[in-house]
């Protein structure tokens, strides 16, 4: 299916390269990109090389007479609108990308989403967002929400346009380790901490947005609340976000209070059986950088040597997750099952 991605930012180039150089996403075929003030030269430039994650390996060129990126070969439409209303989306393009942050709260006209459904000659039938959904914007996630295959169908075959969010990077994170140690052992109450790279939501120096993306800051963090709301269950949970300077490669930490008594073996025998088995990746490096994780499309990478047990209840396991090729592997699993509903 033609989708069509809103924005020219981290994860609208993590999309690109990852549907370019992966078969599974085959079914996926970018046609436009529309950005705002990114000229479609340095599009190229940014697609070739990240300063997160290297060389892209991608054959990237410009037909300058028809606005277009070839991306190993595929035709990718450049327009630039920071408008929705007035973006000239292809009419052959049915499913949005929604990936600039900016529109994915439908309480609010300046940041609602189903603006993208005024816009002249789209055929628009559906917009995923790669955020979560704020408003009555549900969240879904691949393999994590209890009843994908139902909603998905249900909002899919409905007349109306629809719009669904995607959670966050943390919350692709927080989710295994949650949901298979609730499963099996039962969380009575458990605490979130992530160490975050550093995004552009932040600011260079002090400003508007916060302090200083170079040095330690503390913020709150929504993945508590959204791995309730994913998984539909109310774990007592809380957390707190540290962001530091790193460019991509953030960690996290889940400390739970279990109802059984545990062993690390139990633990390791948990996460090997549970339902996201295919999407943990294992350190056996100890104390690993945060850089050692990029480029890892794991929804996490736990590290055993580190998991703690105090007095066999209360359960420290840790793990590092690559904040943009991670959730970008896994948020593209969600567009591929909703594009096999849409057709
Ligand atoms: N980076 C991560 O680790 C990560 C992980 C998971 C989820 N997310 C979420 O994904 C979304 C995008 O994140 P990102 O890191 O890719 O952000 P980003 O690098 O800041 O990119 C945002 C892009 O959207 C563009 N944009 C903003 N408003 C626009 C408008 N009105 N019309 C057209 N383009 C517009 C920006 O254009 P300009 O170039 O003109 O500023 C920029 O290219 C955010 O909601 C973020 O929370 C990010």
């Amino acid at each position: 299916m033609k989708v069509g991605i809103n924005g020219t930012g981290l994860i609208t180039r993590a999309l690109v390269k990852l549907v370019a150089l992966n078969e599974e996403f085959n079914d996926i075929e970018i046609a436009q990109i529309n950005g705002r003030s990114m000229t479609i030269d340095r599009l190229k430039d940014l697609l070739l090389f990240s300063s997160s994650q290297g060389h892209t390996n991608l054959d990237v060129s410009i037909n300058y007479e028809t606005k277009e990126l070839l991306v190993n070969g595929k035709k990718i439409k450049y327009t630039a609108d920071s408008k929705p209303e007035n973006i000239q989306w292809l009419p052959e393009i049915e499913l949005l990308i929604e990936a600039t942050g900016t529109f994915r709260d439908d309480r609010n006209d300046s940041k609602d989403p189903y603006r993208h459904f005024k816009s002249l000659n789209s055929n628009l039938k559906g917009i995923v967002l790669t955020a979560p959904g704020k408003g009555s914007i549900i969240d879904y996630m691949w393999i994590a929400s209890p009843d994908l295959e139902q909603e998905i169908t249900a909002v899919t075959s409905a007349e109306k346009p629809f719009v669904i969010g995607a959670a966050s990077c943390t919350t692709t994170a927080a989710i295994p380790i949650v949901d298979t140690l609730d499963d099996l052992f039962g969380i009575e109450s458990c605490f979130l901490t992530t160490v975050h790279a550093v995004t552009r939501s932040q600011d260079i120096l002090d400003g508007s947005k916060g302090w200083c993306a170079m040095d330690t800051q503390l913020h709150t963090t929504g993945a508590t609340k959204a791995t309730n709301k994913v998984l539909k269950k109310s774990i007592p949970m809380d957390g707190i976000a540290f962001r530091t300077s790193d460019k991509a490669g953030s960690f996290i930490q889940i400390d739970a209070v279990l109802s059984k008594e545990v062993t690390k073996e139990n633990l390791l025998e948990a996460f090997k059986n549970s339902k996201y088995k295919d999407h943990f990746d294992y350190s056996t490096v100890t104390n690993p950088p945060s850089s050692y994780v990029r480029g890892n499309k794991a929804m996490v990478v736990l590290i055993p040597d580190e998991f703690v047990i105090i007095n066999k209840k209360r359960v420290i396991i840790k793990g590092l997750f690559d904040n943009e090729e991670g959730y970008t592997n896994h948020l593209l699993q969600l567009i591929n099952f909703v594009i096999s509903k849409m057709t």
